[in-house]
């Protein structure tokens, strides 16, 4: 009997013994002092490095984010009401990182990578990307040469977006901003361009509505939705711009050319904000940090056009912002304004008077796009932006109820037609060559005699004269001029269709 209990007992030992490895690990580990606010103050570790992970019980991970004399300050990425004062807290001797596959196109995940959206498909991991990588050096860029077309006529005629260009979308709350990004993402269907939507401090509900909006448009299949709600601790939406990035290098090495949308990232600031002022750094202009420049340039440098050797792909960036109360000059929007190559500006006023998307001609520019632009379009367009700072102009006077001469009088009716011929519904991209013809035919009076209500009507009319005639769509597309004479043509097709339809305007 006292045998058996012998070998027994001989056999647990001989097991344990097997697991135990050969050399000792050395695993450093520290104690946790406070948690709140989803920031924990850390004793011990005493070799961390910063931006290093590490493991609280449950699996959920921090990031340090401030190394003091005594205490280490640890951003928290995940749930957090179960950690305790007092628990251990372990190395990891790793930095934030994301996986990163062709698995994550049509998926939602978070900035760690998990997935959100239900699905049971698992994401098969091909890489591990940190989530801070260091932007291409300027020997590796290409200038920017080919569109991004949005969709969006008045876009892509006055503040034309190129493919690798930082185009920051800025205004008040509910002025169309998220509109025109998810527009743009909808219009890429036919394009090749792989889009990244990253959601920063965002409501569960308006998540929800632009998950259907990308689904019911077909955008889902080529689009990759990161999400860090507004309920998470703010550490999630502080690192998530920087996965969403390093998910776009991924494709951009690959030789893909990459949309990343930001929404936005006022309210990134604002959870760089909160993390550092309870971490007591000191606080500067509007209360942020000193380094909050550097957070976002570091992010935006990110985007570019790398050349043909060192992949060929590109990043195409636009930042949202939210400003307030039309304050342009406030901290946040100056300095993405400075960093960004160019801004399109939603005017308040503009979406009041109905007049959407609520672009502001004036106080939008693009100073990359421009060259990327079609010849053809850029030279339908070369005039538009003046002519229509003009007629705003002379509209503001006109508003007195003053008599009107003639000339005054056609300006104005000119450049009514040419504002509404700008507006255009949610959710409805145009193709390009069609924008151009519609243009064309706008700024060259086509449409003087088609009263305003029969415009939409008139510029169906020239849609269907491009979309139905593929030589003209060829010249269009292609590099060359176009030619008085090939214009007068185009003009007198236009003028003939709209005697024939139009009949009673
Ligand atoms: N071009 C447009 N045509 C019609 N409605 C629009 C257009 N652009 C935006 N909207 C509507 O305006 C509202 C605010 O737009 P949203 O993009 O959410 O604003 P923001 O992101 O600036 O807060 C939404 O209800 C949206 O559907
Ligand atoms: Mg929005």
């Amino acid at each position: 009997m006292l045998h058996e209990q012998w070998d027994k007992l001989d056999q647990v030992i001989r097991k344990a013994k097997e697991t135990i490895p050969e050399t000792p690990v050395w695993e450093e580990s520290g104690t946790v002092l406070s948690v709140d606010n989803g920031i924990a103050l850390v004793k011990g570790l005493a070799n961390v490095k910063n931006q290093e992970l590490v493991e609280f019980s449950k699996g959920t991970m921090g990031m340090v984010f401030n190394l003091d004399e005594h205490l280490i300050g640890v951003m928290l990425l995940g749930e957090y009401k179960h950690i305790q004062a007092g628990e251990q807290v372990k190395r990891t001797h790793k930095v934030a990182e994301i996986g990163v596959s062709h698995d994550l196109l049509g998926r939602v995940i978070s900035p760690l990578g998990i997935p959100l959206d239900g699905l049971s498909l698992p994401i098969e991991v091909k890489k591990r990307l940190a989530i801070e990588q260091e932007s291409p050096p300027i020997m590796h860029r290409a200038p920017v040469f080919e569109p991004l077309h949005t969709g969006l006529k008045v876009i892509d005629s006055v503040v034309p977006i190129g493919r690798g260009q930082r185009e920051l979308i800025l205004g008040d709350r509910q002025t169309g901003k998220t509109a025109i990004a998810l527009d743009t993402i909808i219009n890429q269907k036919n394009e090749d361009v792989i889009c990244i939507y990253c959601a920063i401090g965002k409501r569960i509900s308006s998540i929800t509505k632009i998950l259907q909006d990308l689904k019911e448009h077909d955008a889902l299949s080529y689009t990759i939705v990161m999400l860090a709600g507004a309920e998470e601790a703010p550490g999630i939406s502080y690192i998530a711009p920087y996965a969403a990035t390093s998910v776009a290098e991924f494709f951009m090495h690959e030789g893909k050319d990459v949309l990343v949308v930001y929404d936005d990232l006022t309210r990134h600031a604002r959870s760089y904000r909160e993390i550092s002022l309870l971490l007591e750094r000191p606080p500067g202009r509007e209360a942020y940090p000193g380094d909050i420049f550097y957070i976002h340039s570091r992010l935006l440098e990110r985007a570019t056009h790398l050349k043909e050797e060192y992949g060929g792909g590109s990043i195409t960036a636009l930042p949202i912002v939210e400003t307030q109360a039309e304050n342009l000059s406030a901290f946040i929007p100056t300095n993405l304004i400075s960093i960004t190559d160019g801004q399109i500006y939603l005017s308040p006023k503009l979406f009041q008077k109905g007049h959407l998307p609520a672009v502001s001609i004036g106080t939008s520019v693009s100073r990359v796009g421009g060259k990327t632009q079609l010849p053809a379009y850029r030279e339908i367009t070369s005039a538009l932006k003046l002519s229509y700072a003009q007629f705003e102009e002379l509209e503001a006077f006109a508003s007195f109820g003053s008599r009107l001469d003639e000339a005054t009088r056609k300006v104005l009716d000119h450049g009514q037609r040419v504002r509404q011929i700008l507006n255009q519904p949610q959710y409805q991209p145009m193709e390009v060559t069609e924008q151009m013809g519609v243009l064309l035919a706008v700024v060259s009076g086509s449409f003087a005699s088609v009263s305003l209500e029969k415009l939409e009507e008139a510029e169906n009319i020239v849609r269907r004269l491009v979309r139905e005639d593929d030589d003209l769509r060829k010249i269009l597309l292609q590099g060359m001029k176009l030619t008085p004479e090939w214009k007068d043509d185009f003009l007198k097709r236009v003028q003939e269709l709209f005697k024939k339809e139009l009949a009673d305007s």
